[in-house]
């Protein structure tokens, strides 16, 4: 281990990031301001637990290990408006449903990690966005500022820390009960049904699927005299990049009964392929706390960067700890995961991969709208199972951009959306969402890649 890396794990405390540059943060311009809405938050209860987040570092470490896969999705930035029981339950049940189809694909254990209740901050490509000689702070999300392209709008406000806070508490308060039971018993099937999917290959075997299970289940509770408890309920996990670093840092928090500090706003926290740097403020905090974490890894890593970012991330080499996300791109993919899978391996880093076959594929339509194509977002699917494979590690875990309603941000897929279709019904303000039809079909796809 070099000399710097060795320097850097000597010392943490939950704000030792400070000390370092921190990329993507709004400029607030009232510390005082700041201050307080920080200290309002540090008083307020967690949004998880220790034991929650211990559960799913020993699952993550099951999955690395080859007996599960992950399956972890939802917006690319949630807003203020989602937080309705609508957008919640449909993302819920996407993505259940989407693990349904892959419990019985591959007949393994599905991680359920969800980018919902706190993905409220976004990197920008610039601190500034100009529109006819006016120039004001970019939009970095609900969490920061408003989207309307005035001075008081585009203001980064502390207090909206507080607001996406509630949010988040509001959010993982009906998840909680939706998962809890009623709703994610499969003794109830009704509940499960496809809506506004079209009458795709993939709806039919969705029927068929459910079919089957409704009379495995009658079947196994015939022949054990009892109802199979273990099926009324679902774990769910939640996620969001930790982006705004005062805000994580006012959720980070020493638990008594445990050693060391625990994230608790979230589960598993990842960090963004543009923050990813080893002497930057991100990996300083990241290092120092207890929960699973993940890293977005993207075409401009270098292996020997890659293996030091797991040394200082995970110096113990602990099974669980630490997911890496790539995203290259259907066509780089076959250049850049090769020598990185190869690397990781021969450093024997325990890590579980996982592909994010979205920000590798987006493109601009003709009309200027970013959007990705579901053949692209198919094939890095494809060649990321094949090039695991090839070089002895495994691919664990999927990492989408998915909404549970019927949008037009994607091309391609069931319904073949093209360009024009685009228009139709575009409601992201960030990047572009597989909608419910083709989210589905894609876990038709990786079920298939699992067999
Ligand atoms: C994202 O997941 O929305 C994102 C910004 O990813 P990346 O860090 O890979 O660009
Ligand atoms: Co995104």
């Amino acid at each position: 281990m070099g000399e710097t890396i060795r320097a850097m794990n000597a010392y943490w405390t939950p704000d030792s990031w400070k000390k370092r540059p921190a990329q993507q943060q709004p400029a607030y311009d009232n510390p005082a301001e700041l201050q307080r809405a920080l200290l309002t938050l540090e008083q307020l209860p967690p949004l998880v637990t220790a034991w929650e987040v211990d559960r799913l570092r020993a699952q993550l470490a099951e999955a690395a290990a080859g007996k599960s896969f992950v399956l972890q999705g939802g917006d690319c930035s949630e807003s203020f408006d989602d937080c309705n029981s609508g957008t919640i339950l449909r993302k819920l049940k996407v993505l259940i449903q989407m693990s349904l189809v892959l419990i019985c694909g591959s007949k393994q254990r599905i991680v359920r990690i969800g980018r919902i209740a706190g993905q409220y901050a976004k990197p920008r490509s610039a601190d500034l966005e100009s529109k006819e000689n006016v120039s004001l702070p970019s939009y970095r999300g609900d969490i920061v500022n408003h989207s309307g392209f005035t001075p008081t709008e585009r203001r980064p406000d502390p207090q909206l820390m507080l607001r996406a806070y509630e949010r988040a508490a509001l959010t993982i308060n009906y998840i909680r009960a939706l998962s809890e039971g009623g709703f994610a018993d499969l003794h109830h099937p009704e509940n499960w049904d496809l809506e506004f999917v079209r009458n795709t290959p993939g709806s039919r075997k969705y029927q068929l699927l459910l079919e089957s299970l409704s009379d495995s289940i009658r079947f196994m509770e015939a022949v054990s005299s009892g109802e199979l408890t273990q099926l009324t309920r679902v774990d769910f996990f939640t996620s969001h990049e930790g982006l705004l670093l005062p805000f994580e840092q006012a959720l980070t928090r020493a638990e008594p009964r445990q050693r060391g500090w625990y994230n608790l706003g979230t589960h598993t926290p990842w960090i963004g392929d543009r923050t990813r740097a080893i002497d930057g403020a991100h990996v300083e905090y990241f290092r120092g706390i207890r929960n699973p974490i993940g890293v977005k890894v993207g075409n401009q890593i270098a292996a020997d960067e890659l293996i030091d970012l797991i040394r200082v991330l995970n110096p113990e080499n602990e099974p669980g700890r630490l997911t890496l996300i790539h995203r290259f791109g259907a066509e780089k993919i076959r250049m850049r995961l090769p020598i990185l899978a190869e690397a990781v391996r021969r450093a024997g880093a325990k890590v579980l991969w996982s592909c994010d076959p979205m920000h590798g594929n987006i493109q601009t339509a003709r009309s200027g709208i970013k959007t990705r194509s579901f053949d692209d977002i198919t094939s890095e699917i494809i060649t990321s199972f094949r090039i695991h494979k090839e070089c002895g590690t495994r691919l664990s875990g999927i990492h989408l951009e998915l909404t549970g309603e019927d949008v037009t941000e994607c091309t391609g897929g069931p319904g073949n959306l093209t360009e024009s279709d685009l228009s139709r019904d575009y409601r992201s303000q960030v990047d572009p969402r597989l909608n419910y039809e083709q989210a589905m079909e894609i876990a038709f796809l990786i079920a298939e890649q699992m067999k």
